[in-house]
């Protein structure tokens, strides 16, 4: 099965909008008519409008990193799926290991914003992925079983078209240790297996899965040469236009 690739950035809390609006200018012409994958940059909240213009007319996309469950209502502090949808954001991270760490994020929070990412006509990167612990004690395959069951719970097939996953080993992200091709691999195909029992065989063989953690410009080809690997969610290098677009080009 052909999956088109989706190279992502993850700017997390980085730049302003007068910052963005330089890093679409540099990025633009780097990777004007790639048509080989699909490219998107999530930015902070408070960019939404200076990349969405920047990135007007071109092939890149643009995401946000978080929103609320709800349609809207008493939530001080929060953003809605339809907030970002009027912003003509088109794609957002769900379950970052960062937001359940810090933000206590759990696999039912992430199932709620999921779904209603979907309703939004959004599509949604759900992160999953194991804490060094887990991986030592041989829980990786427990763990991502899980938090998939957990994210796709109750979600029906016919929504779940758009679902992208990100594979990201939290021991690999901001660290410079990446996966090996071949960890990489086996835990998309567990990742694969849970999605074909959620929904379908044919959507989860359909549905791309991206690896994230630690991917730079000189470790991209050989992580997207593996047939498993449909993607990269892109942190760290995805800063700079040039080392992002070098990770785009690979
Ligand atoms: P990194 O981050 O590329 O800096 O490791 C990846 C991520 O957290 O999405």
């Amino acid at each position: 099965m052909f999956r088109k690739k989706l190279m992502a950035a993850n700017w997390k809390m980085y730049k302003t909008p007068a910052e963005a609006r330089t890093y679409f200018r540099d990025l633009l012409p780097l990777v004007a008519g790639h048509k080989r994958d699909d490219i998107a940059v999530c930015v902070p909240f408070v960019c939404l409008n200076a990349a969405v213009e920047s990135a007007a007319g071109s092939a890149v996309s643009i995401g946000a990193q978080n929103l609320h469950w709800d349609a809207e209502g008493a939530f001080t502090g929060e953003i809605s799926a339809g907030m970002l949808v009027a912003c003509e954001c088109t794609h957002v991270i769900i379950g970052h290991s960062e937001r359940r760490r810090y933000f206590a994020e759990t696999d039912d929070i992430v199932n709620r914003k999921l779904k209603t990412a979907l309703a939004a006509g959004l599509t949604p990167i759900v992160c999953v992925g194991e804490v060094l612990e887990e991986r030592e004690a041989n829980l990786t395959e427990d763990v991502l079983r899980r938090q998939c069951r957990g994210a796709f719970h109750s979600i029906p097939v016919t929504m779940a078209e758009k679902l992208v996953v990100a594979y990201e080993p939290v021991w690999a992200i901001g660290t410079g240790k990446t996966a090996t091709p071949q960890l990489a691999a086996e835990a998309h195909s567990i990742i694969r297996s849970e999605a074909g029992k959620s929904f379908a065989q044919e959507l989860a063989s359909a549905m791309r899965i991206l690896y994230g953690g630690s991917v730079k410009p000189d470790n991209a080809h050989s992580l997207m040469s593996q047939p498993e690997i449909d993607g990269a969610l892109v942190g760290g290098a995805s800063l700079d236009p040039k080392s992002f677009a070098a990770i785009v080009n690979y």
